[in-house]
């Protein structure tokens, strides 16, 4: 047995219940993943077949098992791709092991390393993806790692009906990225990274398309600004009206 499949062994022993560990090995850092359900509710459901709005798109159910073969499959496809993500070196029943590629933006971002040379590079490698013809799934800034003066994609466990067109995930991914950055409060200079995403990925008209599906919110921000229901808003519905704001003024 090679030594890191003898390290992964120990480490996956030592904490049977954790989803997502780091270990080290011959002072190299890994992270071990196990499979998770994956799934929508049928609330879920109900609010995505009304509104149709990108984020509610539901998650395909997964068992487990297939939540991790899904996800490994899309790593190791995507690096065959040259698309920066991690290398996956074991692979056994109920978990794999990645090579580590960098803390993540969100990390990066929060400790007000605030240079646009990171948020910029975010959305040019969104685009990149896009441009290839394929989706993350999950864009938030914790899934996305700088290593080697490059972002790298992790987190890719999320899968969706076939029938969900490719563009719809897209904007979906362009969504969580300028949802995640508003929701911690990440100043962004929306035109210049809406731009430098649109020339890279070749998706020309997803600004008017965010803008067009913002349009159709607008009897939620009524509500939502009048003052006694602002102060009962979740994080996620006002980062989510930041950026509505944002969009509509591009
Ligand atoms: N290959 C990796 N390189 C660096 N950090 C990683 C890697 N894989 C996971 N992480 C860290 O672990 C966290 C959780 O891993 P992730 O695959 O995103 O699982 P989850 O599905 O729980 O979000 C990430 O946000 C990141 O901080
Ligand atoms: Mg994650």
């Amino acid at each position: 047995m090679s030594n890191l499949r003898a390290a992964a062994r120990r480490a996956a022993a030592s904490a049977p219940e954790k989803e997502i560990l780091s270990f080290e090995s011959y002072g190299q850092r890994y992270w071990l993943k196990r499979g998770r359900k994956t799934g929508s509710n049928p609330l879920h459901y109900a609010a995505w077949g009304l509104s149709r709005f990108p984020l509610l798109i539901p998650v395909s159910h997964q068992s487990r098992r297939e939540a991790l073969r899904h996800e490994s499959g899309k790593i190791r496809r995507l690096e065959s791709l040259g698309i920066p993500v991690p290398r996956i070196l074991i692979e056994e029943n109920d978990w794999f092991v990645m090579s580590h590629t960098g803390p993540t933006l969100r990390h990066l971002l929060y400790r007000k390393d605030r240079n646009e040379t990171l948020t910029l590079s975010a959305f040019e490698a969104l685009g990149r993806l896009h441009a290839m013809g394929e989706y993350h799934g999950g864009s938030q800034l914790r899934n996305l790692t700088w290593t080697n003066e490059q972002i790298h994609f992790i987190d890719f466990e999320e899968n969706f009906s076939e029938e969900v067109p490719l563009e719809t995930l897209q904007l979906r991914d362009l969504f969580l990225l300028l949802f995640s950055l508003a929701k911690d409060h990440i100043p962004l200079d929306y035109r210049r990274h809406i731009d430098r995403y649109r020339t890279i990925s070749g998706n020309e008209d997803f600004d008017r398309r965010l803008r067009d599906l913002f349009a159709r919110l607008g009897w939620l921000e009524k509500i939502i600004t009048f003052s006694p229901i602002w102060s009962l808003l979740d994080k996620d519905t006002k980062a989510t009206y930041r950026i509505i704001q944002e969009i509509k003024q591009l």
